[in-house]
């Protein structure tokens, strides 16, 4: 959410900047802005409305020569996407600009105070407000650091900023509350970043900063302390990705490439964590937390959107292998109606970049309540992280597309497998039937790179049902949460309004949308419900509804109910909502891309929801 980059160090800062607002540009992409130190120790700034290559392609470079510099690329939070709105900001003197990611809450109290001081505002952001707080300082004190710490001091809320000084021209100051900042650090030159994505080009040498942090970088180095000026020291870390996993590779868009890389990361999920013999999975993550899992009464999960979903159909696995008793819940609301946690209680939390700031409050919740939390992540060394008493990363790689993809069905292996390991653990489950998951964990990769291999047959649906307005997701049991799952990916990338339901509810209440103008994806294994499934169908067809199914290969019977069938490998049924949101995932893709949409960039959506 937002995306900032800042460089310092003996080379043009402005190629480097454009180039990490490019990469950030997944973040926010409503509007961007730079700016820069000039050689004549100036401050320069551009900024509009619009992708960081339309403000590439207005700025005059030439006036952005020098070495240090900070950037921008926006989802507005406080004020309509626009020029005046985009960062940077400065402040009404225009000494002090700055960057900024989250949400100063109390900004209106200070805005009153400012203003008192007779301080303007040209925009309508908390941004700017910031901006001239630390001016407000920096005239008292006539010292950039001290202003903004200061003003840091002043706020509630939440902060990920980078500011430059116009007095003091040889220093960047960083600082960080609940909207995460990186540095990317070698012997030349630092990189500021809000993700790794923005630095991976330069330097596989990163340090994070905490929350209450801040650090002043100058040519010669940095200095790390807490927004209190107490000195810090920490170890720099290695990032461990690749810059090739976080380009196209040829794909037309990111999102096309995660969805064919599932083959890959799923094998990346599971791979040594188990023993294919015995059938025994092991996570060594959680193993410092064993003991407070098995004696759990119950296990409460919180995540948002598709993590949520994810958390879903983790309920089912979790309740029907390991037989403990589960509870979901979107993280914004387990963190404010007041939820009843015990301290035996073990919270899971699932996170694909580990900073959503509402997933990353109801762990904090959870905490402080005394619950042991464990994380299911997969940014590593992401906030949520390293904040969860234990945890096992998904390994999915970096997720770059905005609906998410490869992380949610990475993000179901890792609940399989966590089942499976407190299924034998606990004595739920036996030898034989573990042996049979892992038995067809194996086979997945092979399978599914069969549905990506034919992924042109979904195109050809995709074609058929693109100009329609709704669409219906329907499925029972462990594909339940998959159809949450294929009416997000829907929505989120085509603007088609797309619901998921149980099968079984449609007649609850969903059936009266029913007509021949509206499709109906059915995700109909051949499971214990299959028979009621098909009695959905007919009861759909009935009312003249066109159906999509979702079914085996053998099966024969499906074809006769269906106006189209999406064919996929067979496979047991925890893994069926691995399998079935192979093709839900290209359909979505498909449609979106023959409504010309851009679907790395949906309209109003940002990666990384960073404020509540
Ligand atoms: O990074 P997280 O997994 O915590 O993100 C949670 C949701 O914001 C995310 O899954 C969102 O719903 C995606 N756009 C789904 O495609």
């Amino acid at each position: 959410m937002c995306g900032i980059v800042g460089y310092i160090g003996k080379k043009n800062a402005y190629q480097i900047l454009i180039d990490g607002l490019k990469r950030l540009e997944y973040r926010g992409y409503d509007s961007a802005g730079i700016s820069i130190i000039n050689n004549n120790s100036k401050i320069v700034a551009f900024k509009q409305k619009g992708k960081v290559s339309e403000v590439e392609s207005a700025i005059d470079s030439s006036e952005f020569t020098g070495n240090i510099g900070i950037g921008h690329t926006r989802w507005a939070t406080h004020g309509e996407p626009n020029d005046v709105n985009a960062h940077p900001h400065f402040d009404m003197d225009e000494n002090i600009i700055i960057v900024h990611n989250g949400i100063i809450e109390n900004y209106k109290t200070l805005q009153k105070f400012l203003s008192g001081e007779g301080f303007t505002n040209r925009s309508e952001t908390d941004t700017e407000i910031l901006a001239n707080l630390m001016n407000y300082y920096y005239r008292q004190t006539k010292n950039f650091e001290q202003a903004v710490r200061n003003s840091l001091n002043d706020v509630e809320g939440t902060y990920g900023v980078a500011c430059l000084c116009a007095k003091e021209p040889d220093r960047i100051i960083v600082a960080r509350k609940g909207s995460p900042l990186m540095l990317g650090v070698s012997m030349e030159e630092i990189i500021i970043a809000s993700d790794a994505s923005a630095i991976i080009n330069h330097t596989k040498n990163v340090m994070y900063l905490e929350d209450g942090e801040m650090a002043v970088l100058t040519k010669q180095g940095f200095q790390l302390k807490t927004i209190k000026d107490e000195d810090i020291y920490r170890e720099i870390q290695e990032l461990d990705f690749e810059l090739s996993e976080i380009e196209k590779g040829g794909f037309e868009h990111f999102m096309l490439k995660e969805i064919c890389e599932q083959s890959d990361s799923i094998q990346n999920t599971y791979r040594g964590r188990i023993n294919f013999d015995t059938g025994v999975a092991r996570l060594g993550g959680l193993e410092p937390v064993m003991e407070k899992i098995l004696n759990a009464k119950r296990i409460l999960i919180t995540a948002c959107g598709t993590a949520w979903h994810a958390g879903l159909t983790g309920e089912y696995m979790l309740e029907s292998c390991a037989r403990i008793p589960v509870e979901v819940d979107y993280a914004s609301e387990f963190r404010y109606r007041n939820p009843i946690i015990y301290p035996d209680d073990v919270v899971f939390v699932i996170s694909q970049s580990g900073e959503t700031a509402d997933t990353l409050s109801a762990l904090r919740e959870a905490k402080n309540n005394g619950a042991t939390t464990v994380g299911i992540v997969n940014a590593v060394g992401s906030t949520i992280a390293r904040e969860v008493d234990a945890g096992t990363y998904i390994h999915a790689g970096p997720e770059i597309g905005v609906a998410s993809t490869k992380a949610f069905t990475c993000q179901l292996m890792s609940l399989t497998l966590i089942s499976m390991m407190l299924a034998e653990a606990k004595g739920a489950m036996d030898s034989e039937n573990l042996k049979r998951i892992a038995d067809e964990i194996k086979m997945l990769p092979e399978k599914i790179q069969t549905m990506i291999d034919r992924r042109e047959e979904y195109k050809f649906i995709a074609e058929e049902f693109k100009d329609a307005r709704n669409f219906l997701y329907l499925g029972r049991g462990y594909n339940f949460p998959a159809a949450l799952e294929g009416a997000l990916k829907l929505k989120e990338i085509s603007y088609i309004h797309a619901e998921g339901y149980p099968a079984a509810e449609m007649k609850h209440g969903p059936i009266a949308l029913i007509d021949e103008n509206m499709p109906v994806v059915f995700i109909a294994p051949k499971d214990k419900t299959y028979d009621k499934i098909i009695s959905n169908i007919e009861e759909v067809k009935a009312r003249k509804g066109r159906i999509i199914s979702i079914a085996f290969e053998d099966d024969d019977q499906i074809a006769q109910y269906s106006d189209f069938v999406l064919r996929v490998p067979k496979t047991i049924n925890i893994l069926t909502p691995i399998i079935n949101s192979i093709p839900l995932q290209f359909l979505a893709y498909y449609i979106a891309t023959a409504r010309g949409c851009n679907v790395d960039q949906p309209r109003n959506l940002a990666k990384s929801v960073t404020v509540e």
